[in-house]
């Protein structure tokens, strides 16, 4: 097995920049775009398809997904956005005018608007309240009740880092008789998942980020359990079963989460995802997490020695991700801007700074960073 040091190369991103900008949008690692030419050149009839069929591809890199977060593939729909998974589960279930959903305060909007217009149907959005960063457990427990049916959240919060510990969550969930929907973005690709352990309902997530993959591809995760309570917001000749026997009418809708694909898919952005999802996996999601906290412990031993204030709970490595936002000493657009400049790529989030390393960024980018921050 390669060690993730011999990766590196893989990235020629790294020629141009220290690329500090994961949470915001991933570069493409080498293997994706060869594939995704590779696609192009066949679409353009210059190469010969491939002995796999399109369909075949689809359904290995179904199963790349299904192992990335231990689910099984009947459970894995792809979609184009996080915001289209999600918006899936909350058009399919059977809400009742008195239904309450708990977010939390600070969540990225993808994960709040699907839920906001379910108002129309008379459904409340409650709020958990942000302490310090993080989302404390009792906070979404205040805001649950009786007509809680779901809460949803964000494995990692995409301004602050903090990782939300599912499990305690899904336990809460458990307890209330509510559904756990997650969108993934932020962690998956930097950190371990096992949507089993850690009792989600439902999760969504988009390839760009922390996955390495394409704009406009990504996926949802429905528990087998729940595919019979998700009624079908839309119906499509691809989700049902014998979809090239075109004039049928009467073919039934895939036993699994496939009956969420309406229409032909983004082969190209499937292509994609599958070859930087072979990549990580290859690496070893463990490792990356073991590498990304270990650059993040870097950069926030320097952030602190030079006295910034750290936004990013960090009290234990369990509420940690890739992701660490801090208080510049000077207007953060503007730092941002002569960073870019310096070549080191980070994003001005309001009043902070957040830095989001992968695997393969180094020490010694880190320490750019610090030079330049100063
Ligand atoms: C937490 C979070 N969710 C979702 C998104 C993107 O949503 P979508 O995939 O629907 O474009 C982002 C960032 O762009 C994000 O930070």
């Amino acid at each position: 097995m390669d060690t993730l040091k011999d990766l590196r190369h893989l990235f020629p991103v790294t020629q141009r920049y220290v690329y500090l900008n994961h949470a915001s949008t991933g570069p493409l690692p080498t293997p994706a775009v060869e594939a995704m030419i590779s696609f192009i050149a066949q679409r353009e009839g210059r190469e010969e398809a491939g002995l796999e069929s399109w369909d075949e591809r689809v359904a290995k890199v179904r199963g790349l997904v299904a192992r990335l977060i231990h689910a099984t593939v009947e459970e894995i729909a792809f979609v184009g956005s996080t915001s289209h998974g999600l918006n899936i589960v909350a058009a399919g279930l059977d809400w009742q005018a008195g239904d309450n959903v708990v977010c939390a305060e600070t969540e990225f909007p993808a994960n709040v608007y699907p839920w906001l217009n379910l108002r129309r149907k008379g459904v409340e959005v409650r709020f958990a309240q942000e302490r310090q960063g993080r989302i404390p457990l009792e906070a979404i427990a205040e805001q649950m009740d009786d007509r809680t049916r779901m809460v949803a959240l964000s494995f990692v919060e995409f301004f602050t880092g903090y990782r939300n510990d599912l499990a305690a969550v899904s336990g809460l969930c458990r307890q209330n008789g509510a559904l756990l929907c997650v969108d993934g973005i932020q962690g998956l690709g930097a950190l371990p998942l096992d949507v089993n352990e850690c009792g989600v309902d439902f999760l969504a997530a988009q390839a760009p980020k922390w996955l390495l993959g394409p704009i406009g591809i990504g996926f949802l995760y429905c528990r087998r359990q729940r595919l019979p309570e998700l009624d079908l917001a839309m119906g499509g000749w691809r989700g049902v079963v014998e979809h090239e026997e075109f004039f049928r009418y009467d073919s039934g809708w895939f036993p699994n989460a496939r009956r969420f694909e309406v229409g032909s898919l983004n082969y190209l952005g499937v292509t994609g995802m599958g070859a930087s999802l072979q990549l990580l996996l290859d690496a070893g999601i463990e490792r990356i997490e073991a590498r990304i906290l270990a650059l993040t412990d870097y950069l926030l031993a320097r952030l602190k020695a030079d006295g910034y204030d750290i936004i990013t709970p960090h009290a234990c490595r369990g509420e940690r991700s890739g992701i660490i936002s801090f208080v510049p000493k000077e207007d953060p657009e503007t730092l941002t801007e002569r960073l870019k400049a310096a070549g080191i790529i980070v994003s001005a989030r309001g009043p902070y700074i957040r830095v989001s390393p992968h695997f393969y960024n180094t020490e010694a980018e880190i320490e750019r960073l610090i030079e330049a921050v100063r």
